[in-house]
């Protein structure tokens, strides 16, 4: 199986056949990075003048936005910066939204909209505080303060780089392989520590076992320098004027290069997917012979 699957819409509210979708359905749940080389989230002059690094709030790697709020996080800039890229991921939040949608019937009334991210930092050469934040070393997404409840990650991405730079990925092995390797060697959690966790608001959430496993994969994923270099991988590059979608928490990656990107994340249940027995959750459900529910 490719590791990645081009489809050629072009519109953000495309009208798929029922072969299509399900194509698109299929690929995306077998773990394909699905590419749309022809779909291209148009910048306005205004919003690429405004265009800087330094629009990130230090500390931060991106800029946040809340489509359900309305509220932008983390851009530091004049009001009039700060009304433009607002606007901007406003835009593009919906653009995302409204693709996903449609090109995916199925999933539509169970869909959560997360948060959209606007990238405008360098990934080369940038630093980040721990190994478990460095997102150029290969990892399935698992966040630490933001248990999913085994609901799948599913995210959307645009470069609109302006100065035709392109958007460097690695891809790994697939996620059976990744799980089977790094599943053996994650202990169970002590005793009453998610209880705590959740009590002093380290956690937003109940980390379930399911968040505690991925998390724990994601983070002996890049703590092991040689299953980064030597595992089986392939380099991808997305150029400007594209955009690609993935469940991050199933496509093992890496980000290598690139400036200015956007993307939008949205959560699944597993029981809405076409396939449910495709998902990392009954996955390791069936290695360890029982509910990671709890
Ligand atoms: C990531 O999800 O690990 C980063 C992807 C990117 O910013 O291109
Ligand atoms: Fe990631």
């Amino acid at each position: 199986m490719k590791r990645i699957k081009p489809f050629d819409f072009s519109k953000w509210k495309p009208t798929p056949t029922p072969d299509e979708a399900k194509e698109c359905l299929q690929s995306l749940e077998n773990g394909q990075v699905l590419y749309f080389p022809n779909l291209n989230f148009q910048i306005k002059a205004q919003e690429q003048e405004s265009f800087s690094s330094n629009l990130v709030k230090p500390g931060r790697k991106n800029i946040s936005y809340d489509l359900s709020s309305d509220l932008t996080k983390a851009c530091e800039a004049n009001l009039e910066t700060q009304n433009i890229i607002h606007e901007m991921m406003k835009r593009f939040a919906n653009c995302a939204l409204e693709f996903v949608q449609c090109t995916f019937p199925q999933y539509k009334k169970h869909l959560i909209t997360g948060r959209t991210s606007f990238r405008p930092v360098e990934i080369k050469g940038r630093q980040n505080s721990s190994y478990k934040k460095n997102d150029t070393l290969l990892h399935i997404d698992s966040f630490p303060s933001t248990p999913t409840n085994g609901k799948r990650i599913l995210r959307f991405f645009a470069n609109v780089n302006p100065f035709d730079i392109p958007r460097v990925w690695r891809l790994g092995e697939p996620h059976k392989q990744v799980i089977k390797r790094f599943l053996p060697q994650i202990k169970s959690p002590i005793w009453g520590s998610r209880s705590l966790m959740n009590r002093f608001g380290i956690t937003k959430s109940y980390r379930i076992l399911y968040d505690h496993y991925m998390l724990h994969i994601h983070d002996k994923m890049k703590m092991d320098q040689s299953y980064q270099e030597k595992v089986n991988q392939e380099i991808l590059e997305f150029p400007p004027m594209t955009c690609w979608m993935a469940f991050t928490d199933q496509v093992s990656h890496a980000v290598l290069s690139g400036q200015y990107a956007f993307e939008q994340s949205f959560y699944l249940p597993v029981e809405a997917q076409d396939s449910p027995e495709k998902s990392p959750l009954n996955y390791m459900e069936k290695l360890l012979q029982k509910s990671l529910m709890e």
